[in-house]
């Protein structure tokens, strides 16, 4: 790394935290008492996140007390909960990869998401990142005119159930809750938030392919309007402000400089497997416990403005 130039840092910090002092945090920056914090909803490399959090004069987030440590699990926990993606689908059959927005389904079977479209909201589950490929389901519901739902064996393909019984499942004017289920080779979909609960369509496919993709698309006259839970879909890992680049095994929080405080390191970490691992990252599913981390990895990550 090189040396920190904390002195033209400071002062600009300084001139940038007078004009936000009546507003508070920047825009997209949430306070608590420690400050603003800005949880990402991409991914970047250790050093591409601590460029971002610098363009907003601010740094990678410091834990030095337990304090700050529940502080900011309370945090990531609150934000991580009311996470939902917004996406809008125009009226051209694109299909948006929900995986660039930052959900990755990879390890789970069920989605749920609200959708406002007229007609024709479509959902393809993919094996690879390509709906044209054979190995994927494709979702359609409220086709022909908002009369019909389908479930594809591939896009375009042939239908392995048809669901003609609800007229008018979307509306243009209000969201309309669905979930989607791939568990066990069987793809599902009903109504509402509930996985598994109001059940309109079934396929039992005795020739699967994985699902490692999620994508939704409007078209054929109608565009759309998505609001999809994250949750748990959320890789969940945040890097931090911390890393041991300058002296193996010396973990420090930059720019600043110095040694450890206060620490929560899970189990056997940090332990620089591969010998490679020197950015330290916070993890949602283990406890909100740290561990080190190759920085060339892209993760979430959490940015802080002091002040
Ligand atoms: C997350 O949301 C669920 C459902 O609204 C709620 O039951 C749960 O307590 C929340 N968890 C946290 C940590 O806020
Ligand atoms: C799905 O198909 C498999 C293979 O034919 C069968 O063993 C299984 O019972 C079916 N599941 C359901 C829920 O129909
Ligand atoms: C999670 O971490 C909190 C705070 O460090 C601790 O009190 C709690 O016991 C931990 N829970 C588990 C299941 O390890």
């Amino acid at each position: 790394m090189a040396p920190c130039s904390c002195t033209s840092l400071a002062l600009v910090l300084t001139g940038i935290l007078s004009a936000w002092a009546q507003d508070g945090c920047p825009p997209g920056f949430s306070s608590n008492t420690d400050g603003c914090f800005y949880v990402s909803n991409t991914e970047a490399t250790w050093a591409g996140a601590l460029g971002y959090c610098n363009i907003e004069h601010g740094h990678l987030a410091y834990i030095e007390t337990v304090e700050q440590q529940t502080l900011l699990a309370n945090y990531l926990k609150q934000h991580y909960n009311e996470s939902s993606i917004h996406v809008t689908t125009a009226n051209d059959y694109h299909y948006h990869y929900l995986h660039d927005l930052g959900m990755d389904v990879t390890g789970h079977t069920s989605f749920t998401f609200n959708v406002k479209a007229c007609h024709d909201a479509h959902i393809a589950l993919s094996q690879d990142k390509g709906v044209d490929s054979r190995n994927t389901y494709e979702i359609v519901i409220g086709g022909w005119s908002d009369q019909q739902s389908v479930i594809r064996d591939c896009k375009q393909c042939a239908h392995m159930d048809t669901q003609k019984r609800i007229p008018h499942p979307l509306s243009c004017s209000q969201y309309r809750p669905f979930w989607v289920s791939w568990a066990n080779n069987i793809i599902r979909v009903g109504h509402g938030n509930i996985v598994g609960k109001s059940q309109f369509m079934m396929w039992n496919d005795t020739a699967p392919h994985e699902v490692n993709y999620v994508a939704v698309a409007t078209g054929f006259g109608s565009s759309g309007e998505w609001d999809i839970t994250v949750g748990n879909y959320w890789p969940g890992q945040f890097w931090l402000g911390l890393s041991d680049l300058a002296v193996e095994g010396e973990w420090t929080w930059l720019p600043q400089q110095g040694s450890l405080n206060y620490a929560n390191w899970g189990p056997n970490e940090p332990d620089n497997a591969l010998n490679r691992e020197h950015c330290a990252l916070i993890d949602i599913h283990r406890n909100f416990t740290w561990s080190d981390d190759n920085c060339e990895e892209r993760r979430n990550f959490i940015c802080q403005v002091d002040l």
